[in-house]
């Protein structure tokens, strides 16, 4: 959603900040906007609606000043009032002396800006976010700039990441957050930056700290200080390094981040093994205190919370924990948790599975599940994300930065790290014979090669996408450990060719689905052979056949009896059922990026939808 960048330095601010935008593109937007503080120290704010263009195009034509050092700058994505040049941030306070950017909703907006206006204060947009402008100018009246900031701050109810500038102190940047939303700050030689997400920090440091809740940072070239909105009380941040380089966030001469990434796959899944998996002995070493605590032996239950994708990844965790554990095994909708009173407790085991870190329904869930006495962990791609802060124990995907808005190097690798915990607590648990975690460890470090080998049928599923691409809906079927690849394949193509796509059991086709098939309804089957229910799917492909639906089966190598029953196959190769999905995925996630790109679609950045939802 949306996304800030700050910078105090000796640099030319404008350009860096529209690079720093650019860099925060894939977040989803609708408009964009920079303050920085001119050489006399007048603030001026350029903001326009659309894509960064237009702000670069407006940033041009304002001949901004190389001279100009400090300022903030960020990307809408509309919550409250239309996506306008008016309602772009940054917001003013009325004396046009401070400026906010803010990512996330002042839920008491509508008393706070009552209260502003009875004394006087005269709004400009229709958003949430400029109250905290008008709130930091009343406070200006009586306090200094720093606790200014901060007195305003409390009196906000809700999440927020915001940065503030002013033109009593330009080169003091200072920024917040609170409830949900991410703010880095990075510590450079000589400057130091803000922003809302490591990849626009990557071409200038490494070195960042996270602000927590209710956490501030005072901004200065010369480096940050931190303390807490609620006390004012200094705090003492730890400094990480990150491991992510700034190549790895650039496209790499792919036309697309989706492409690329979908092709990086192999690569992620070896690194997400590495060091972990052990194919000689069976053992998987997870790193932390937690995996090693006596909990992990003694748990009873497990509840899986995730959206979106990393919910369908949870689900394919649930047939792995429950089938090698023993354990009942809960999966749970995140923005439903917490409004139904759900029963867990000391010994059970939450696990929140995101790839952002920063989603802000899972983060509430990790929050539920842990105010009713869970013990925490989080299968998660980006270090020092709120979810790996919160958790206990942390499993770390390694896809890398992922920025195209459709997941996809980051499902596989959650589905390699449930396997990876899979096999660790059945070790732990003694729940699996060594000669059976020997096996399973010893195919699943075959995957990533066995992927590389599946990324070379692209042509061929270039073709399929072409034959297809007109068509208005799709329906994908799977059954057992296969379903939440159908819902995943579904969930794909819906979100970047805008294509009505959805996910079924095939069992379920013949208690309602099954109305919709006729000849202008292709239905995609997966029916691996390895599946303990080959049969039955293939009963539900003769289905949708003799109501002439258009068949795309989803087989393994030389399948040749499901093969013929398709109008179009799509080959995969033959392993065990369990280990399948993070293979059969794969070219869905082509067949999707295909069908898009013959659709002429913004593949990384489709419409309405963001990487990371970060309010509710
Ligand atoms: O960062 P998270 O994994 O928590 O994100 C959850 C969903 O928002 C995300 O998976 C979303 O569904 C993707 N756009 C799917 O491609």
């Amino acid at each position: 959603m949306c996304g800030i960048v700050g910078y105090a330095g000796p640099k030319p601010a404008a350009p860096l900040l529209l690079n720093g935008l650019a860099k925060l593109e894939y977040r989803g937007y609708d408009s964009a906007g920079l303050a920085l503080l001119t050489g006399n120290h007048h603030l001026n704010i350029i903001k326009k609606a659309g894509k960064i263009g237009n702000l670069i195009a407006a940033v041009k034509a304002a001949k901004v000043p190389a001279s100009i050092t400090s300022g903030i700058g960020h990307t809408r994505w509309a919550t409250h009032g239309q996506p306008t040049d008016q309602n772009a941030h940054p917001h003013m306070d009325c004396s046009g002396r401070v400026a906010v950017v803010h990512n996330g909703i002042v839920e008491n907006y509508q008393h706070l800006k009552k209260q502003l206006q009875d004394k006087g204060h005269q709004f400009r947009s229709q958003t949430d976010s400029e109250v905290l402008a008008h709130l930091i100018e009343e406070q200006l009246k009586k306090h200094p700039w720093k606790e200014a900031v901060r007195r305003s701050l409390a009196q906000i109810q809700g999440t927020y990441s915001v940065v503030a500038v002013y033109e009593g102190e330009p080169h003091t940047l200072i920024g917040a957050r609170s409830g949900g939303g991410a703010l880095v700050v990075g510590w450079g030689k000589g400057e130091t930056l803000l922003a809302s997400d490591v990849p626009a920090l990557l071409a200038h440091t490494r070195r960042v700290s996270y602000l927590d809740d209710n956490e501030m940072a005072v901004v200065t070239p010369t480096g940050p200080s931190f303390l807490n909105v609620l006390t004012g009380k200094p705090v003492v941040k730890k400094v990480s390094e990150i491991e992510w380089t700034a190549e790895q966030a650039e496209k790499g001469g792919y036309p697309h981040f989706m492409l690329k990434e979908i092709m990086e796959q192999p690569r992620a899944l070896e690194d997400t093994f590495t060091s972990r998996l052990d194919p000689r002995t069976g053992s998987v070493v997870l790193e932390g205190k937690f995996w090693d605590s006596p909990f992990i032996g003694k748990f009873k239950k497990i509840t899986l919370l995730a959206m979106g994708t990393s919910y369908y990844a949870a689900l394919v965790g649930k047939f792995l924990l429950e089938k090698y554990l023993r354990i009942p095994v809960d999966v749970e909708n995140a923005s439903e948790f917490r409004y139904r009173n759900p029963i867990l407790g000391k010994d059970t085991l939450a696990i929140v599975i995101t790839q952002s870190g920063e989603t802000v329904d899972t983060l509430v869930a990790l929050r539920e599940a842990k105010a009713k006495g869970a013990r925490i962990a989080t299968i998660c791609n980006v270090m020092g994300s709120s979810a790996t802060r919160e958790a206990e124990g942390v499993l770390i995907t390694r896809a890398g930065p992922e920025i195209g808005v459709a997941s996809t190097k980051a499902f596989t690798t959650q589905l390699g790290a449930f396997w990876l915990l899979t096999l660790f607590l059945a070790g732990k648990r003694k729940t699996m014979p060594v000669s059976e975690l020997k096996k399973k460890a010893k195919e699943l470090s075959r995957l990533p090669q066995l992927m590389a080998g599946l990324l070379k049928q692209r042509k061929s599923l270039e073709k399929i996408a072409h034959e297809y691409a007109h068509y208005f809906n799709f329906l994908y079927i799977g059954r057992g450990i296969h379903y939440p690849i159908a819902l995943e394949g579904a969930l794909k193509l819906k979100e970047i060719s805008y294509i009505h796509a959805e996910g079924y059991p095939g069992g379920e086709m013949k208690h309602g689905p099954i109305a919709l098939i006729d000849s202008k309804m292709p239905v995609v089957a997966i029916a691996p052979k390895s599946s303990a229910v080959y049969e039955k799917m293939l009963n539900n492909m003769e289905e949708v056949k003799a109501r002439q639906g258009r068949l795309i089966a989803l087989v393994e190598k030389g399948d040749k009896l499901a093969a013929a029953k398709a109008d179009a196959v799509i080959e995969i190769p033959s392993v065990s059922e369990d280990l399948s999905p993070i293979l059969s995925v794969v070219p869905l996630q082509v067949l999707a990026y295909e069908i898009a790109k013959k659709k002429g679609r913004e593949i990384d950045q489709p419409r309405n939808l963001a990487k990371s939802v970060t309010v509710e």
